[in-house]
């Protein structure tokens, strides 16, 4: 295993044990709320100050942006570890047993190691740059699906950014036409996981933040699916805006969800 990836293994595992051992008690979680239906609790914060002591412990000099402590600028920027320490808090503060650690490392600007990491099921995804993604040390594939009849697709609804709620039921409703059955089970992270390992055949989603998405995006490339934006573009990690599935599969969800974009959504 890549050393970094090592480290971005024992991190999201230092989270994980934050996390189950909160999720014991839900009741005695701290909740806050930091944005429109955006919750942070106190297992956020020490689930993500487990991440970042664990890798300053062996790279001191790498950068941190991290969904909760913002950006913390190390003296080597060619090395930049993107965390989300809880994806999937709304969940975890309901009693829900689905959410993640989230944690990915670009080196000069490229997704380089990725880390998602299920505590409840103890699921480690695990990818690396050029040498393909993993499920507790299995390979795994994205399902190579051809067509939306017959497919399940992973969704988020936005939640966050109630504006978009019209223009994402349109798209909703042509693509559930379409395919078996559609997913939102409430962690983008897992989601992209889920599409890497072959377990949903595509996933979709408005607005999401590089934290949600940086390490996932990384597992679908290796896993052979393609990641774009609304407009079949590589602008996701600026809008948030993710289509995920494979090559097929996400020309067919372009093609549906296009006519419903407005001009908000098409970047
Ligand atoms: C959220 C989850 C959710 C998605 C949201 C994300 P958080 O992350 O991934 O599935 O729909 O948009 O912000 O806030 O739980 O880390
Ligand atoms: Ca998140
Ligand atoms: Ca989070």
């Amino acid at each position: 295993m890549h050393p970094m990836l090592n480290i971005a293994v024992r991190s999201a595992r230092a989270a994980g044990k934050v996390i189950l051992r909160a999720f014991e008690q839900v009741d005695k979680i701290e909740v806050e709320s930091k944005g429109t239906n955006d919750l942070v609790t106190n297992v956020d914060i020490s689930a993500e100050l487990a991440i970042v002591e664990t890798i300053q412990k062996s790279y001191p000099n790498h950068t941190i942006i991290g969904e909760e402590c913002g950006l913390i600028e190390g003296k080597d920027n060619d090395y930049q570890w993107i965390i989300d320490p809880l994806d999937g808090t709304s969940n975890f503060v309901k009693g829900i047993p689905h959410f993640a650690v989230s944690i990915a490392l670009k080196v000069k600007g490229k997704l380089d190691q990725s880390v998602i990491y299920d505590p409840i099921r103890g699921e480690l995804f695990t990818a690396s740059r050029g040498k393909g993604a993993q499920l507790n040390g299995f390979r795994i594939r994205v399902k190579q699906s051809k067509e939306l009849k017959g497919a399940i697709l992973a969704t988020g609804f936005p939640f966050k950014h109630k504006q978009h709620t019209n223009a994402y039921l349109e798209m909703f409703k042509t693509l559930f036409g379409k395919t078996s059955d559609m997913r939102r089970a409430g962690s983008a992270a897992l989601d992209l996981a889920y599409v890497a390992s072959g377990r949903v055949d595509g996933y979709f989603e408005i607005g999401l933040k590089p934290w949600d998405t940086a390490a996932g995006e990384l597992m679908v490339i290796e896993a052979g699916g393609l990641v774009t934006d609304f407009v079949g573009g590589h602008n996701h990690g600026n809008s948030g805006n993710i289509v995920a599935s494979s090559p097929r599969l996400a020309k067919e969800i372009l093609k549906d969800i296009r006519p419903h974009l407005g001009e908000a959504l098409s970047k």
